[in-house]
């Protein structure tokens, strides 16, 4: 049993959101408040009728206005972009998870963050885009962001063995995804099946292309950056194929401390929702006594060159967050549409980044404005 926590989810009807109520199932103390979807209406109706939750937010008006709700007793339904922020700053709430995919996961992490709750943050696009307003809100809110990536959530815990001036290097694994052993001439042929099928990890389908080119790598760069106020040169990443090693901390005088588990995101959400305490809950234990290897071998950026942009974007800083996200996301979905290849993911992610006008200490409109004009130049270049 953990101590009494009211909970929001925002995105519930996602893998991280469906994965979190498993975990409210099994964890007593964990109530919770609201939930929220987008498309999947019938599922977020489902949570409901289980979950008995005060607010049900419908994000998108005209999927909302097209669904009939069944009567939810004493769930209030509500509907809209805007509602997200409401669910996310209400004062009875203690723990907001903010598990809506990309930059539509900003606004409602960022009024969790203006209002000083903890967040439970799974989209690391808002750390992206606006690591430096999220960070400076958090301190100015006393908001407390926790991670729930897991190799964020590792990186947390293993720093807990040590000082932040005794830390020498924050190492992020990485499963290399399904084409880690592919060679690097059959990249061009990749089809959207072959990208969609992730050897370890079952995720939503955005973030499972993000790690078929390692963009996700890159965007957890710049996540790690913003989370444990490391520079790039102090972040470094390595290929683990077996996804049990979910990052490691290495201190000045040569001691590393790694966190282990099995690759299942219901550990790294449950930590962030009952932290400071670890309670029993339905997360899978490692199997020791079991033969396991554990490789570890460093990434080969000419096959994977999305690595390099998150070391550079954490380096830079400003704009460059918000363009980087802003073309990745469109790119994916032009991918998954068949409507580009999926190197070029990874070729026009470089080639605007390149272009674009660098703000260093953009506001929230400049960086709004950034993801707008990324938006319509991968639209240009897909029409040309
Ligand atoms: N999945 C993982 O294992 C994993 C691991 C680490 C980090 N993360 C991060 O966690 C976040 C969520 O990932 P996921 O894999 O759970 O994604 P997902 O399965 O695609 O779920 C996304 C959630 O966001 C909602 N949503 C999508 N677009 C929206 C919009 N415009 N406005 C409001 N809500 C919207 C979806 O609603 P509907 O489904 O109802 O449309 C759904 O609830 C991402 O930032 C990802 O990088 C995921």
């Amino acid at each position: 049993m953990t101590r009494n926590k009211n909970i929001t989810i925002l995105g519930s009807t996602g893998s991280i959101g469906q994965s979190a109520l498993e975990v409210v199932r099994h964890v007593e103390g964990l109530k919770v408040i609201a939930i929220s979807g987008r498309s999947n209406l019938s599922k977020l109706v489902e949570q409901a009728l289980e979950f008995k939750p005060r607010y049900l937010v419908a994000a998108d008006e005209l999927m909302a206005e097209n669904f009939e709700f069944p009567d939810l007793g004493e769930t209030e339904v509500l509907v809209g972009e805007a509602q997200l922020d409401f669910i996310a700053s209400l004062d009875e709430v203690d723990i907001v998870l903010a598990a809506i995919v990309g930059v539509a996961g900003l606004p409602s992490a960022w009024a969790a963050v203006e209002s000083g709750k903890t967040i439970a943050l799974a989209n690391k696009e808002a750390l992206v885009v606006a690591g430096h307003l999220m960070t400076d809100s958090a301190n100015r809110s006393g908001a407390t962001i926790l991670p729930v990536d897991s190799e964020h959530s590792a990186v947390f815990q293993a720093l807990k063995a040590g000082s932040p001036e005794e830390v020498n290097r924050i190492v992020l694994t990485a499963s290399g995804g399904p084409f880690r052993d592919w060679d690097a001439n059959l990249m061009e042929s990749v089809t959207v099946d072959q990208a969609l099928a992730h050897p370890t990890w079952d995720m939503g389908q955005k973030i499972t292309i993000d790690s078929a080119t390692m963009m996700n790598k890159s965007l957890e760069v710049i996540e790690a950056k913003w989370l444990f106020g490391v520079p790039a040169s102090k972040i470094e990443v390595v290929i683990h194929p077996q996804s049990i090693v979910h990052s490691l901390v290495e201190f000045v005088d040569g001691s590393t401390i790694a966190q282990m588990s099995p690759p299942d995101m219901m550990l790294p959400i449950q930590y962030a929702f009952t932290y400071p305490d670890r309670v029993v809950g339905p997360c899978p234990k490692l199997d020791l006594g079991q033969p396991m290897s554990l490789d570890f071998y460093p990434p080969d950026t000419t096959k994977f060159p999305a690595l390099e942009l998150g070391f550079e974007v954490a380096k830079f800083g400003g704009s460059s967050g918000a363009v980087l996200n802003a073309v990745n996301e469109e790119a994916v979905a032009a991918f998954l549409n068949q409507k580009i290849k999926f190197t070029d993911i990874t070729t026009v992610c470089r080639n605007i980044l390149d272009q674009h006008n660098f703000e260093p200490f953009p506001t929230m409109p400049q960086l709004i404005a950034a993801d707008q004009w990324a938006r319509q130049e991968i639209s240009k270049w897909m029409n040309a």
